[in-house]
């Protein structure tokens, strides 16, 4: 892919993260030889300052390891340029066609990280001015829609332009090295197949928590929350493929087969399941890594007496041969106590201790695969400590390769960009996924708005509200942290 088309090009998740990528991927030489970018947004600046920003943007959040090489940046911004375009104008996007090479080897990459009511009026533009024929893709950010509803219609829109294959329904967890060590952790691996089902798994938890709040995005998240933000999208597509059967091929099409079958097989819950089964939560003043911070009703953006969730936890079910019967517990949160995104595969008990109880803890075995803020990959066993008599530990083996290792890391959205460069659909959502995704979670949102009463407040800082401990602790279970003994 030669030009990259930024929509939202002047808008915080370029400066932060799709920028940065892209910059990398450059450096990188993983770009085309004849590459360009165009950032293209409402406001109305120049090349000129467009590239200042663009600059700022690659030297606060670019290189984790020290200053970026000033003449890459340079030659970066010398790619770069700058299309100001209001999505309803057409004229706009004549302009933008001038700019444009458009012969089949040159095709283009539109990424809209816009907010969704956008996405169709600007896709319906550039299907009128041919700019998304031959090997043209669209590349569409999260959150699609806010219900099963909108979703529908957004996707059925899209098709009118574009062909399902041309779309990129972008999920940046599914960018994360560790999501695809899973896929390979499952299916290039013998002995945890035979594990790997109701029964011999007590349980499976899934966490991701944040230890910042809403920063800068105050009105976006507000008119979100947690449920739309986090769990529709990124927990809901780590529990497809940590549940899903084994895919025929490693195709985009077989794994995403596999995964929208798990998300058809979540139970939908009643109202009343609702109330028993989840908890929602948002948080007030606390501290965080020892520094005081406002509660979310102060936060720039948000109106004094929101009720939007900050955290959510739930005691999913997957209603299939593989899974009847073993909870799935999401949980994720703004303002916890640390940041750390995992995956718990909780084992079964042994049968029965021959070393009896008093031998050390005897939490049972457990995979614990961890996304952030490092990754790792780790089996934890018991054995014996050192020494006199027999007193068990709790061992981990720690299958990451990555220390060994010394590929360069690739972070999440410089992969996803590459692989929409690439036409690899592999690690982006279809529409089916979406669809099943949003049809779960339709039940959750309604029951909540009906229930004023259930929002519960929990410190900031801490790992939510007491609810979602006693969720877990009414089946004997508990979250990572809660055991003393880890
Ligand atoms: C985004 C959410 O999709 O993911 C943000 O909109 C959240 O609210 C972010 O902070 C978390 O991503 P990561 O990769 O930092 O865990």
């Amino acid at each position: 892919m030669a030009t990259f088309v930024l929509f939202g090009g002047t808008g915080d998740l370029a400066k932060r993260k799709i920028i940065p990528a892209l910059f990398s991927a450059f450096v990188n030489c993983r770009v085309d030889k004849d590459f360009s970018f165009i950032g293209a947004a409402r406001e109305k600046i120049d090349d000129a300052e467009f590239r200042k920003r663009v600059e700022a943007s690659i030297t606060t959040y670019a290189s984790k390891d020290g200053a970026p090489d000033p003449e890459k940046v340079q030659a970066f911004l010398a790619l770069t340029f700058y299309a100001k375009i209001d999505a309803r104008e057409a004229t706009d996007f004549e302009s933008l066609k001038q700019r444009l090479h458009t012969s089949e080897t040159n095709a283009t990459l539109f990424y809209l990280a816009t907010g969704p009511d956008i996405f169709i009026p600007i896709v319906e533009q550039l299907s009128k001015h041919g700019l998304v024929e031959g090997n043209a893709r669209v590349v569409v950010e999260k959150p699609l829609g806010r219900d099963a509803q909108s979703a529908k219609e957004i996707n059925q829109s899209l098709r009118c332009y574009l062909k399902e294959n041309q779309i990129y329904r972008i999920d940046h967890y599914l960018g994360k090295e560790m999501v695809q060590n899973l896929l390979a952790l499952r299916f290039a691996n013998l002995f945890l197949e035979p594990l790997w089902n109701r029964k011999w798994i007590q349980d499976v938890q899934i966490s991701i928590a944040e230890q910042v709040g809403v920063e800068t995005r105050g009105d976006f998240y507000d008119h979100t929350g947690a449920l739309r933000d986090m769990v529709q999208n990124h927990l809901l597509q780590l529990v497809s493929i940590v549940a899903m059967e084994p895919p025929v091929n490693a195709n985009p099409d077989a794994i995403r087969d596999e995964k929208v079958k798990v998300l058809r097989a979540l139970h939908k819950f009643t109202p009343e399941e609702v109330s028993k089964k989840t908890v929602r939560g948002q948080y007030r003043a606390g501290a965080v890594d020892g520094k005081p911070v406002i509660g979310y009703h102060n936060e720039a953006g948000v109106p004094g007496n929101s009720r939007t969730e900050t955290f959510v936890a739930i005691r999913a079910e997957i209603n299939n041969w593989r899974w009847a019967g073993v909870p799935f517990y999401l949980r994720t949160g703004k303002r916890m106590a640390s940041r750390s995104a995992e995956i718990t595969i909780n084992f079964k008990p042994i049968p029965y201790s021959i070393f009896g109880q008093s031998q050390g803890p005897m939490r049972s075995n457990r995979l614990v695969i961890s996304l952030q803020p490092e990754e790792s990959v780790e089996l934890f066993m018991k054995a014996k400590e050192p020494g006199e008599g027999i007193r068990l530990s709790d061992v981990a083996l720690n299958l990451d390769f990555a220390e060994a290792s010394n590929q360069r890391r690739v972070e999440s959205y410089e992969r996803l960009l590459l692989d929409a460069m690439h036409g690899d659909l592999t690690l982006f959502v279809r529409d089916d996924e979406l669809s099943a995704a949003w049809e779960w979670i339709d039940p959750i949102m309604n029951a909540w708005k009906n229930d004023s009463e259930g929002l519960k407040s929990y410190i900031a800082g801490s790992w939510g509200p007491a609810a979602a401990s006693y969720l877990l602790a009414q089946n004997g279970a508990a979250w990572g942290e809660e055991f003393v003994d880890n």
